[in-house]
C-alpha cells in the first residue's frame, strides 16, 4: 500500500499495491482525466514531484523522453514503488468529484439490437447495486476467463433508477472484444461491468447554451449528456449535429426526434460525408459549422467522435469564438496493438 499525495491540495489518497495511480484517485472519486486506460493518449499525463514508481508500458508519443526528464508521468499505467509518491494535479481546493468506480458489478444482457449498420445496441440492467455514474461517462467490458480484454463503451442513457444502462458498440475491424460482444453474446448472458469512468460530463451549474457535436458512436455519451440535462429541464438551447457516413450508419434518430418535440429548446440536425441525401446535411461538421453558428463565443460545446474527427471540430469551433474553457472532448483512441480496439464508445 502507498499513499498518493495530491499538490497543491495536500489531499492524499491510498494506492493498493497492485493499482494503477489512476485506479487509486478514482477510487477516492478524484476526477483525473483520462481517456485509453493503455498509456496511449496523454490525457492522464502529471507531474511527479517526488517518490518513485514503475511507469509500465507505454508508447512515446503519449509521454515523450523529454517530457519524462522533466519528471511527467502516465497515471493510468503508473505504479507506485516507494511509500510516498507526490503528484502535481488539480487546484488547492481539488475535490472528489466522481463516483468511486466498481469493479466486477454483475450485470444481464437483457436486450441488443442492430441500431445501424455495424453498430449494435445493448440494455444491460444491474443483478445488484446500480453502478453510480454521471452523463458521459464509460465502462468497461470484457470476459477475462475467456481472453476478452476488457474495451471501454460510453453509456448511452441518462442514469435510472433500476440502474439500466445502454452501450451501443460499432464493429471494429480486427477488434475480438467488439466481435465478441457482435456474435457470441447473447440476451440473458451475464457479463461483469468495471466503472463507471472518466471526465466528459457536463458542469450542471451551466448557464450557456450548449451544441453538442457526435461522429459514429460518439453519439453514446452525447445522448447520455443531452438526455440528462433535458430532463432536469435545462432551459437554454441544447442543440446536436451527428455526421454519419451515409444513411445506414444513422442511428438514434427517433430518441432525437421525440426530445425535439417535447422540448422546445432541443433541435439535432444530422449531415453525411458519403452521401447526399434528402432530408439530411451534407459535408464534414468542421465544415458545415462556420454556415450553422457564426458565434460560438458564449455556448458549451461537447465533442466525442475519433481523435481526428475531435480535432478538426476543436479547431472550429475555435475559429467561431468558442472558449477554451467551455470546450469538452471524448476523442476515442484506438490502442496499438493487435487484439484491441480501443475505445468504441
Ligand atoms: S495515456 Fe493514460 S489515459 Fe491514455
Amino acid at each position: 500500500m502507498s499513499r498518493i499525495i495530491i499538490q497543491p491540495s495536500g489531499k492524499s489518497v491510498e494506492c493498493k499495491d497492485s493499482d494503477t495511480v489512476l485506479m487509486a484517485l478514482e477510487r477516492a472519486g478524484y476526477a483525473l482525466p483520462n481517456n485509453c486506460r493503455a498509456g496511449a493518449c496523454g490525457e492522464c499525463k502529471v507531474r511527479v514531484l517526488e517518490g518513485q514508481y514503475d511507469q509500465g508500458m507505454v508508447l512515446d508519443m503519449a509521454l515523450s523522453a523529454e517530457e519524462r526528464r522533466q519528471g511527467y508521468g502516465l497515471m493510468c499505467m503508473a505504479k507506485p514503488i516507494s511509500d510516498e509518491m507526490v503528484i502535481e494535479w488539480g487546484t488547492a481546493d481539488a475535490r472528489p468529484k466522481l463516483f468511486p468506480p466498481r469493479e466486477g458489478a454483475l450485470f444481464v444482457l437483457i436486450e441488443r439490437r442492430e441500431v445501424a449498420r455495424r453498430t449494435l445496441e445493448i440494455r444491460l440492467r444491474p443483478v445488484g447495486q446500480p453502478i453510480r455514474y454521471w452523463p458521459g461517462q464509460y465502462v468497461t467490458l470484457g470476459d477475462e476467463r475467456a481472453d476478452i480484454p476488457r474495451r471501454a463503451y460510453s453509456i448511452a442513457n441518462a442514469p435510472r433508477p433500476d440502474g439500466e444502462i445502454t452501450l451501443q458498440v460499432a464493429r471494429a475491424d480486427d477488434g475480438v472484444t467488439s466481435a465478441w460482444i457482435h456474435d457470441t453474446l447473447r440476451v440473458g448472458d451475464s457479463v461483469k461491468i468495471n466503472g463507471a469512468y472518466g471526465t466528459f460530463i457536463g458542469d450542471p451549474s451551466a448557464e450557456t447554451p450548449v451544441l453538442c457535436l457526435a461522429a459514429g458512436t460518439g453519439l453514446a455519451p452525447i445522448l447520455d449528456l443531452a438526455e440528462a440535462a433535458l430532463r432536469r429541464g435545462y432551459r437554454k438551447k441544447v442543440d446536436l449535429i451527428f455526421s454519419a457516413r451515409t444513411a445506414e450508419d444513422v442511428y438514434g434518430q427517433g430518441m432525437m426526434a421525440w426530445w425535439r418535440t417535447k422540448h422546445r429548446n432541443f433541435d439535432y440536425k444530422i449531415t453525411l460525408t458519403r452521401e447526399q441525401r434528402e432530408g439530411y446535411l451534407e459535408g464534414r461538421i468542421d465544415a458545415i459549422l462556420p454556415s450553422l453558428y457564426p458565434d460560438l463565443s458564449a455556448h458549451s460545446i461537447f465533442i466525442a467522435g475519433s481523435p481526428e474527427f475531435v480535432d478538426a471540430c476543436v479547431a472550429a469551433v475555435k475559429s467561431l469564438g468558442a472558449k477554451d474553457a467551455l470546450i469538452h472532448k471524448e476523442g476515442f483512441f484506438a490502442i496499438q496493438n493487435t487484439r484491441s480496439e480501443g475505445r468504441q464508445s
